[in-house]
């Protein structure tokens, strides 16, 4: 099939990928010629375990090819993705300036019939706007095109994208006619060989759907949260009650876990958007208001930690700190917990080296050359005369270090854990001070 994705970010550029992938024609569409033009050369602009091979064999072959024109791209693809960004308005409701531009580009340059699909985060209602904008377009041309919009919501994983796209645990589908679900069927067939996974539904109810899912996880990790910061007060283990909870199958042992606090590019803005709906709809979303409350508190537990370790003046005071992404295999740092901490370090006179295996260079692109703040090349290099480690992602590379060699390195043996990696009890075994999340040290 012929297709256009608009918009190549995370979501676009895996999408395009992938239906490449599998033998289709793609075309992905972006304003950002500088985007474009690295893609064009093979130069993969986000870390994403798996798509650097995925991108380059599929250029090779012919199958993927890149533009900046708009023109081009409303032309080529007999499917048109929306894959553009969704970033929370000045109010936390999803601000659709992005989606409803890139349905204005179709309309005012489709030639044939067209199926558009929303694939970007999107609140409920909005495949009627993006029908009416290409209307709108389609109508100043006098052109009586037809086109059908479906909402078809991304659920991969950043760090995991390229698996989650290839091998989906389901595939969401909103549309009103069946022209549409069977295109969409048959777009989809190459990744569901093993059993259908296509979930069709209404388009309001697919839209929906996506924002309870990341409403529903961001739940569970709050919960976890709060709980985890009544275990420390009560001397309970919160590690020990993840796995008495856990193997209960209505609760299940995924996304229980303790920290300080989620981020990345989804969650924050989804759980905020999805409140924003419920508002305009008369309607107040109580237990979500206390999610964002929950984590924005979490978000201040390490610094909390340290303050109360070496007091709130850290003048002088030197940290090394492991991880800056939002989490693992990526190197996003939308939302980061570490962008929180780093800053209250900086406010409180202190300094930092991190270290983060992806997410270095997006550091430096959003901190600049701040002097206050110094990368290092290996996570061990970044423990030279710190005064303490914080750990605010949970790396593979980072759960199984070598103690003796960090004592060493560090100017005291103390860990600050936001992702409770170590058993304090080994840790107090060598001998180092370890601050975990909801465990008695
Ligand atoms: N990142 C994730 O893990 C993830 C997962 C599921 C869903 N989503 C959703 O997918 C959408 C995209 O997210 P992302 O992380 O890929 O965003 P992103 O910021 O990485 O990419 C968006 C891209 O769209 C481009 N763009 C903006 N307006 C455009 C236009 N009119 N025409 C062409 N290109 C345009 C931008 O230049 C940018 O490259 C969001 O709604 C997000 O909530 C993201």
């Amino acid at each position: 099939m012929q297709i256009s994705v608009i918009g190549t970010g995370y979501v676009g550029l895996v999408t395009g990928a992938c239906l490449a992938e599998v033998g289709n024609d793609v075309l992905c569409m972006d304003l950002d010629a500088h985007k474009i033009n690295r893609l064009k050369q093979g130069d993969i602009p986000i870390y994403e375990p798996g798509l650097d091979d995925i991108v380059k064999r599929n250029i090779a072959a012919g199958r993927l090819r890149f533009t900046t024109d708009v023109v081009e791209s409303a032309s080529h693809g007999a499917i048109q993705f929306i894959a553009v960004g969704t970033p929370p308005d000045e109010d936390g409701s999803a601000d659709m300036q992005y989606v409803i531009a890139a349905a204005r580009a179709i309309g005012q340059s489709m030639q044939e019939y067209k199926v558009i699909v929303d694939k970007s985060t999107v609140p409920v209602g909005t495949a009627e706007k993006v029908r009416a904008a290409i209307q709108e377009e389609l109508s100043k041309r006098g052109s009586k095109l037809k086109f059908n919009v479906a909402s078809n919501p991304e659920f991969l994983k950043e760090g995991a994208a390229v698996d989650d796209f290839m091998r989906p645990d389901r595939i969401v589908v909103g549309v009103d006619d069946e022209r549409t679900a069977n295109l969409m069927r048959a777009l989809y067939a190459p990744f569901q060989r093993n059993h259908e996974r296509l979930i069709v539904m209404d388009i309001k109810s697919a839209e929906l759907t996506k924002y309870a899912a990341n409403a529903m996880l961001a739940t569970r990790i709050s919960f976890m949260n709060e709980l985890a910061m009544l275990a420390e007060k009560m001397g309970a283990d919160i590690e020990q009650v993840r796995h008495g909870i856990g193997s209960d199958p209505r609760i299940g042992y995924h996304f229980l876990y303790a920290g300080c606090g989620y981020g990345g590019s989804c969650f924050p803005k989804d759980v905020q958007a999805l409140q924003r709906t419920a508002n305009e709809c008369g309607r107040e979303l109580k237990i979500l208001g206390a999610v964002e409350a929950a984590n924005e508190s979490q978000k201040k537990v390490l610094i909390a930690k340290i303050a109360a370790r070496f007091g709130n003046d850290l003048t002088g005071r030197h940290f090394a700190l492991w991880g800056l992404a939002f989490k693992p295999n990526t190197d996003d740092m939308r939302d980061a917990p570490s962008r929180v901490l780093i800053k209250d370090l900086w406010e409180r006179g202190a300094t930092v080296t991190a270290y983060d295996p992806a997410a270095m260079h997006e550091a430096r692109r959003i901190f600049g050359n701040d002097p206050r703040l110094m990368v290092a090349d290996s996570s061990m290099a970044a423990l030279e005369d710190a005064d303490a480690l914080v750990i605010v992602t949970e790396w593979k590379a980072f759960r199984s270090p070598d103690f003796a060699a960090m004592k060493s390195k560090l100017k005291a043996p103390i860990i600050f854990d936001g992702r409770n990696l170590y058993e304090p009890r080994d840790l107090r075994a060598e001998g180092i001070e370890y601050f975990p999340i909801g465990r008695s040290a």
